[in-house]
């Protein structure tokens, strides 16, 4: 970190430093890891475990800072999934946006029954209600031990007095503001963020004040009193529909984890509305029932072309299941039972392609979003990722509130058999419904043996964070990689449709390439995902974080 911000950190933590000397001072701490999208947010979770936090603790200040220092994903306008193994209990966040009460199945479509262009991924009607600082609050009540206060300062320090802007924010900012300005979208993004330069200070004075309403009143500082105002104001001066009935009625949900046996682990992982819990473990436990007994080479043709097929069947799955389970029946147990997915793999050949149109669901009949990782020193995990959508979200600012809005609505199915910005079909289990989660891929995701923490893993990237997150845990277990191997080695991801495409990061062996497009593949380099991975092996934490990203993971 910046030696400004170091300090502003600093002078952040002194009242938790006061309140919590004795016990810093007499506890001999164990080791403990944080993986962390930005410096800023592993610096201050860092503190926060130093000074006696927990895991919960530590990743609730650190979303706070990230709606701060890594706009393009962390936020107070948006949602997200915060996955907890705690005292040896599992417990999931879901703190998913929600369509508002004046939604409704068609509001993205013309007269004509075609969907609209963009109107669901930038400006003021992208935006579902938002639900972090529910999430926040929720996740404190039940497993915070710091006060509510002391987390949110960091932020309000950051945003009040500034942060460093690392060239890498910079440059991404001004990339945004040249693309939105070739398209025909109504958004305020700019007017907020072109003054935010490479390695200059950047202070965000209504964010701040928003920041310290948050602070003081907890959840109704921002669903209740002039925030809510704020919002429901500047919704109806630009047409939007989120009214201040809409934020006081949003609830963050405490949901049990999925939770199967693979490989002698246990994996807990996100349930519905997120469609990656089950996705990776239909992934995962697929791949055990088809790789050829003497296994194969990490990253080979085979291992790709295999995986890619189970692909196809996951994906197929996702689009007809897979929805807000308040709203409906997720088949949950027969999507990951034994039997079902001997049959459903049982078409699965090592060295062809399987035709695409004749992959049907099987039951019957940036992309940005952030992901962290942190390890206290008891042991306790959370895997945290959160989401605008789109970098940079709606591309809207509520004005006198100083935060981005989300562009979630785009991950609902505006009609079936379209399309939404990853590629992702769905039907009547994710159509907009008032108050509905739309369905997403965001999977935080825990590696259990005997009830302890060995992996806690998770990525952004739309659709493509399942891919992340299932190969990281291949990685991990399969091929017994560190986490820096972990995170930094190239990955793949296949989703049925497009046809036969396979995208993959930079660093693919050129024969492999070769191979696959031999067998009738189209491969597509281009870059996904950020990870922040810590695994335990022997007793001993390592953290990993991508090289690509701004991240930093650290053991103390
Ligand atoms: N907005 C990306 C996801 O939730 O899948």
């Amino acid at each position: 970190m910046f030696l400004g911000a170091r300090h502003l950190l600093l002078l952040s933590v002194v009242v938790i430093q006061l309140q919590m000397s004795v016990l810093a001072n007499n506890t001999k701490l164990a080791q403990a890891a944080v993986a962390m999208p930005d410096s800023y947010s592993s610096d201050t979770a860092r503190v926060i475990l130093e000074l006696g936090g927990n895991a919960v603790d530590a990743a609730i200040a650190a979303q706070f800072v990230l709606a701060v220092t890594l706009p393009e994903a962390g936020n107070i306008g948006g949602g997200g999934f915060m996955l907890i193994q705690k005292d040896g209990k599992g417990d999931f966040i879901d703190y998913r946006e929600t369509a508002p009460s004046a939604a409704h199945r068609d509001m993205y479509l013309d007269k004509q029954g075609n969907v609209i262009t963009n109107k669901s991924v930038y400006g003021i009607h992208a935006s579902g209600v938002p639900g972090s600082v529910a999430g926040m609050w929720l996740a404190h009540q039940k497993h915070g031990t710091l006060n509510w206060d002391v987390l949110v300062e960091p932020a309000v320090k950051l945003a009040e007095h500034g942060f460093i802007v690392h060239p890498k924010l910079a440059s991404s900012i001004e990339r945004y503001i040249a693309r939105m300005a070739k398209k025909e979208v109504s958004i305020n993004f700019a007017d907020y963020f072109s003054s935010a330069k490479a390695n200059k200070n950047f202070k965000q004075p209504e964010l701040a004040a928003t920041l310290k309403r948050i602070r003081d009143k907890g959840q109704a500082g921002f669903y209740e009193g002039e925030t809510a105002k704020i919002i429901a104001n500047f919704m109806s001066e630009h047409g939007g529909i989120i009214t201040q009935a809409d934020l006081k009625a949003y609830q963050a949900k405490s949901r049990v984890p999925m939770k199967s046996a693979w490989n002698g682990y246990e994996v807990l992982t996100s349930p519905p509305p997120s469609s990656g819990g089950i996705a990776i473990l239909q992934w995962l436990k697929m791949y055990e029932l088809t790789k050829p007994a003497k296994g194969l080479e990490h990253n080979s043709v085979g291992y790709i072309h295999l995986l890619a097929e189970i692909g196809k069947r996951v994906f197929a799955d996702r689009a007809e299941y897979l929805g807000d389970p308040d709203f409906f029946d997720v088949p949950k147990a027969a999507l990951i039972a034994s039997d079902y997915l001997e049959k459903r793999s049982s078409t699965i050949t090592l060295d062809k392609i399987s035709t695409t149109e004749n992959i049907q669901p099987g039951l019957y009949e940036s992309e940005q979003t952030t992901h962290f990782s942190i390890v206290d020193k008891w042991g306790n995990a959370v895997s945290n990722t959160t989401t605008i959508n789109l970098g940079y979200g709606s591309g809207v600012v509520v004005a006198g509130a100083g935060f981005l809005l989300n562009d979630e609505m785009d991950d609902f199915s505006a009609k079936p058999g379209v399309m939404n910005v990853f590629g992702a079909l769905g039907g009547k289990a994710n159509e907009i419904q008032p108050h509905k989660r739309m369905l997403s891929s965001m999977t935080p995701t825990i590696l259990l043996k005997d009830n302890k923490v060995k992996m806690v893993t998770g990525s952004p990237g739309g659709t493509t964070i399942i891919s992340s997150v299932y190969e990281s845990i291949l990685n991990a277990v399969e091929f017994n990689m560190s986490a820096e191997q972990v995170v930094n080695s190239p990955r793949f991801h296949h989703q049925l449709w497009p046809k036969n495409v396979i995208r993959h990061h930079p660093g693919l062996d050129t024969e492999v390439v070769k191979a696959l497009e031999n067998m009738s593949y189209t491969l597509n380099e281009r870059r996904f995902g950020d990870m922040h991975v810590i695994i335990e092996r022997d007793g001993k934490l390592d953290a990993g974080s991508e090289a690509s990203g701004r991240g930093k993971a650290v053991v103390f």
